[in-house]
């Protein structure tokens, strides 16, 4: 798998729920600016492959910003570094020589039907895109979070945040993968599917228990910032500081003490796509509209006479994804992090 990232508290999960999914191999990371900049999404992403336990994998840096307005971040979201509360170790790996671009095109003509994973804006694509356009033919698969098709925004009442952070960059994949072949066409979750993918106190708990980490801890809304987890798993303690976080800003909105767990739930599409019922549709980005700017547009009907370039995921079934989550990552966790006996 080559990913694409913009680390941020829910792609960090994406990224230990790969590593606890034997199946995934990930040949390459690349950090893309998006809800922190580029050098602190490097930096988070490294962070994350030490907890991990990872092997050697190449993390590229990508762009400093999108294609063609400035860089917006959104650390209200994803905390001061990007991964809520939590704070990890600053990681002794070293990035890659390669730009991110350089990187995506690369790995895909050295591994043809790799598949590609998006949990950030597509600037580091779009920019893959114009050294290799035949990265359409090349990828096994790829899979995008990103857009918001008969359901509301979430950064402008139509904008979901990827898209909205580099339109641009969107409408030249959308564009581009117009050349894929009709079952490899991108698998699109946006926010219509991933705000069904909601992560509740419960959930870390019995993260908690898979992993055999003690205290079990049920975060709750008003613990503040300044409470830390003590749970002894140092994944555990790194998933409670992390994912409080981002409860306590769905929480701050009125969305109830929970947690939309878009990223992690795409890399589980990206393994195994059956997770999804899907349609197929012609996506295109809005770059004109004065209010309407980075709205992502499916035409499901032909309306507009072109061949479709995206399936759109439809339906799912949150709680299949939740106990696989925790399977996986509970185990893993406890795997890495032995328990001593007592
Ligand atoms: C997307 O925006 C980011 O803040 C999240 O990491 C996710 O990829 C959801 O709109
Ligand atoms: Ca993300």
């Amino acid at each position: 798998m080559i990913l694409d990232v913009d680390t941020g508290i829910d792609d960090s999960l994406a990224l230990l729920y790969l590593l606890a999914s034997p199946e995934a191999q990930i040949l390459g990371i690349a950090a893309t600016a998006g809800n922190v900049g580029t050098a602190q999404v490097a930096a988070n992403t490294l962070a994350m492959l030490d907890l991990g336990g990872a092997g050697e994998i190449e993390v590229a840096a990508g762009a400093d910003g999108p294609l063609a307005i400035p860089l917006r971040t959104t650390e209200d979201t994803h905390g001061p570094q990007g991964l809520g509360y939590a704070e990890l170790p600053v990681s002794a790996r070293a990035l890659s020589g390669r730009s991110a671009a350089r990187m995506w095109a690369e790995l895909a003509r050295a591994h043809p039907g790799a598949i590609g994973l998006c949990t950030g804006p597509l600037t580091n694509l779009a920019l893959a895109l114009r050294l290799e356009p035949e990265l359409p033919r090349l990828l096994g698969r790829l899979v995008i979070m990103g857009g918001a098709f008969q359901h509301p925004g979430n950064t402008t009442p139509t904008n979901e945040w990827n898209i909205h952070v580099d339109p641009e960059a969107a409408k030249e994949v959308f564009d581009a993968f117009s050349a894929a072949p009709p079952q490899r066409r991108p698998l699109v979750c946006a926010l219509d599917i991933t705000e069904t993918i909601e992560m509740r106190p419960a959930h870390l708990a019995r993260l908690a228990e898979a992993a055999g980490s003690a205290p079990v801890e049920l975060p709750a809304a008003g613990q503040g910032a300044a409470w830390r987890s003590a749970a002894s798993n140092p994944v555990l303690r790194y998933l409670v500081d992390a994912v409080r976080f981002y409860f306590d800003f769905h929480h701050g909105y009125d969305l109830g003490y929970l947690a939309h767990m878009h990223d992690p739930f795409a890399a589980a599409v990206a393994l195994d796509p059956a997770l999804v019922t899907t349609r197929p549709a012609t996506v295109d980005v809005e770059l004109a509209g004065t209010i309407t700017r980075a709205t992502t547009v499916a035409d499901w009907a032909g309306m507009w006479g072109r061949q479709p370039n995206a399936d759109i995921a439809v339906g799912t079934d949150p709680a299949v994804f939740f106990d696989r989550l925790i399977t996986r990552v509970g185990a893993y966790a406890r795997r890495l992090y032995p328990e001593p006996p007592a």
